[in-house]
């Protein structure tokens, strides 16, 4: 596997605490870390769960490994399994051993589409003694390097629903377990400010009632209006104008014309007159054909 000191992430942008639990999300991951206790993310898609853990990895300088569990995950690949090499039988770590021996952090994303089966790999080593038994390997006993940091993300709500059940065993084994919604507006506010520094304010303000309006009207568990959405949005009105930077990021996001005509109207009493959009024919019937085809097949 890779050189670990290259796991290290390196040039993570700025993380912008928000108020949790009486503290910071930023705290409580800090305490959480330097006691090496197990944390889980639990919330919206798009709220900064992914962004926080790879800060914290960069903050305390230490190497780190993403999985996402979406696209399925053997006992295997987290495990090891034995390989032929020139005629020898060769056994390889996998990603949990390599991680628990070299002191590496573990970032089991979307651990929500997790095998219940594999899932009972994890059951161990959130356990007290913090260890693993590794089944596929003559029952070799892993004990956690002091680095070591075990951290899971899932996203909540209705439409994940249908993906596998999280075993309430693995879930009751976390010592924190942090919901994110997505940040209050003054926070978000500095979000895009620290990643779109030449916004302009008017602009951002524009573009932020348009959100929280939206979030009023439309944001339930089967749309999400999220952070990365405000981002997207941010950055793509400093070239097309506000009103096509919605038509192709949140527009698409409502998937029936009632509800994108409900949108349109909103947004058109929003976005004062000297603000719409006034770009190059063009690039404005590319974006219209784009919305079109989103309209035909949402
Ligand atoms: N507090 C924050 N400070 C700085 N950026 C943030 C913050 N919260 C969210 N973001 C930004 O919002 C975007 C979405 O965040 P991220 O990818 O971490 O979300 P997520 O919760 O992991 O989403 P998913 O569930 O879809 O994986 C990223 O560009 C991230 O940098
Ligand atoms: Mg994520």
């Amino acid at each position: 596997m890779a050189d670990i000191s290259e796991l290290i992430p390196k040039k993570v942008p700025e993380y912008i605490p928000r108020k949790m639990y009486g503290t910071t999300d930023v705290e409580l991951m800090k305490a959480a870390y330097e006691s090496r206790s197990p944390v889980i993310l639990v919330g919206r898609t798009g709220s900064g769960k992914t962004h926080l853990v790879k800060y914290i990895a960069a903050l305390y300088g230490k190497p780190y490994i993403r999985l996402s569990f979406a696209n399925g995950m053997t006992l295997e690949d987290l495990l090891g399994y034995n390989r032929i090499i020139s005629g020898d039988t060769v056994w390889e770590d996998g990603f949990l051993p390599y991680c628990m021996k070299n002191g590496i952090i573990f970032f089991a994303d979307e651990i929500n589409f997790l095998d219940p089966e594999v899932a009972a790999v994890f059951n161990s080593i959130l356990d007290d003694d913090r260890q693993l038994v590794n089944t596929l390997h003559g029952k070799e006993i892993i004990k956690p390097h002091p680095d070591f940091w075990f951290v899971a993300a899932m996203n909540s709500g209705i439409q994940y629903a249908g993906t596998k059940d999280m075993n309430e065993a693995l879930i009751d084994r976390f010592e924190y377990y942090m919901e994110f919604d997505y940040p209050s507006m003054s926070i978000e506010k500095k979000i895009v400010k620290s990643r779109i520094p030449d916004i302009d304010d008017r602009v951002l303000n524009v573009i932020y009632e348009i959100f929280r309006q939206a979030r009023n009207e439309f944001s339930d568990y089967n749309i999400d209006i999220s952070t990365r959405l405000l981002l997207r949005v941010c950055r793509l009105s400093d070239k097309l104008g506000i009103e096509n930077a919605l038509k192709l990021s949140l527009y698409p996001k409502l998937k029936s014309r009632h509800k994108r005509e409900a949108l349109n109207i909103m947004v058109k009493k929003i976005i004062p007159p000297d603000m719409r959009s006034n770009i190059d024919k063009s690039i404005k019937n590319t974006i219209e054909d784009i919305y079109d085809v989103s309209i035909a097949n949402g």
